[in-house]
């Protein structure tokens, strides 16, 4: 009981730290140096724009994902539980947090399982991809999935948060291996993520040879972890460390590009410091499939199913509202649209 205590209080404090402190990283996402070029005449109507794809089999209503975060407490159920009714009623896509406590301990299971409110939605299980150093294997990840019947398993890599967490699992030694394994023997596809440091060229050709289908970039620019972590410190030697990487990180567009570059075949997530429908509009056209955001959904969540909803439309309609102010009448044409860099003199 002691450990589920232990990760309970860990999960209670995420939620509390990131619902009541600056979390924020000090570095931005990379967005704001790219602009779309405005169409005068876009020769389309806004009512007919089309925001739907389908990703592994599902089709999405809007290309919005509510990145993993949270299981294991009352709390956390009643957050999942939100979020899932409102991706449910909007059609958009979730990820659950981190499933290892209730591997763990079975009773916990249904504070992910949200099947029950969001039989149709695309839903991505989660586990750290560094179990896999600390005896998880190809049963656990196959547990994860059937245990929340996801489309997908996220697999987070976060080297730098457990580095500056004082119970951190840190040897990250002869990973690659074991995520290449779970790839290979897994029914669903294997995304790796990132938690908000991003990944670079190197890191993405690595897992693209392990036979990741989807990287979710989770770039700086939005939640720091080490911030977190620095709230959650017990003594001023942890909490300096933590501190120091304020700044650390890739920002999320240019781990996009990173991404494109490596490995062109790979599906991108964008997400990492994405706050408004622009953020996701200027991601999709710099070749991300969908975005992902935290932080607010988790705000939301704290307020209401309803809440919750209007800030999904409020991103889907401002969405909308880029594609036909750049005469893109769906994704795919968003895709192509041209981003102007704007000079860092500006
Ligand atoms: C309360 C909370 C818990 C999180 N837990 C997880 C987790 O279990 N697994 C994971 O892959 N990412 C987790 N994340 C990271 C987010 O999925 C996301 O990558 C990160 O917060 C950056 O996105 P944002 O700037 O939109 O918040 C968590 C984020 C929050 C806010």
């Amino acid at each position: 009981m002691a450990k589920v205590t232990q990760t309970s209080s860990r999960k209670a404090d995420h939620i509390r730290i990131n619902l009541t402190e600056d979390v924020r990283s000090g570095l931005t996402t990379g967005l704001e140096r790219y602009r779309f070029v405005h169409q005068a005449v876009p020769e389309l109507n806004l009512d007919e724009i089309n925001l739907c794809s389908t990703l592994f089999g599902k089709t999405i209503n809007a290309p919005i994902l509510i990145s993993s975060m949270t299981g294991g407490t009352d709390q956390a159920e009643r957050i999942n539980l939100t979020l899932a009714e409102a991706a449910q009623r909007t059609r958009i896509a979730m990820g659950l947090g981190s499933q290892r406590v209730a591997i763990e301990h079975p009773e916990l299971a249904p504070s992910f399982q949200v099947r029950r409110v969001a039989p149709d939605i695309l839903l991505f299980a989660n586990l750290g991809a560094i179990q896999l150093n600390y005896g998880y294997g190809i049963s656990e990840c196959l547990k994860a999935v059937e245990m929340i019947e996801a489309d997908a398993l996220i697999l987070h890599c976060n080297s730098l948060q457990e580095a500056v967490q004082p119970e951190g699992n840190t040897r990250f030694a002869g990973l690659l291996g074991k995520i290449e394994a779970v790839c290979k023997a897994l029914p669903v596809p294997v995304i790796a993520k990132e938690v908000g440091w991003g990944f670079s060229e190197r890191a993405t050709s690595l897992l693209a040879e392990a036979g990741v289908t989807a990287i979710d970039v989770a770039g700086a620019g939005g939640t720091s972890w080490s911030q977190v972590e620095m709230h959650r410190a017990e003594n001023e030697s942890q909490k300096r460390l933590a501190a120091a990487f304020i700044d650390w990180g890739i920002p999320t567009a240019d781990s996009i590009l990173n991404v494109r570059k490596a490995a062109p075949e790979l599906l991108v997530f964008a997400s990492g410091g994405l706050r408004t429908g622009t953020d996701i509009a200027k991601c999709i056209a710099l070749g991300a499939a969908l975005g992902g955001m935290a932080g607010p959904f988790l705000k939301a969540a704290s307020r209401s199913v309803e809440a919750t909803i209007q800030t999904i439309g409020e991103v889907k309609h401002e969405i909308q509202v880029c594609m036909f102010a750049t005469g893109a009448k769906d994704l795919e044409a968003l895709k192509s649209t041209e981003l102007l860099i704007q000079s860092s003199t500006h």
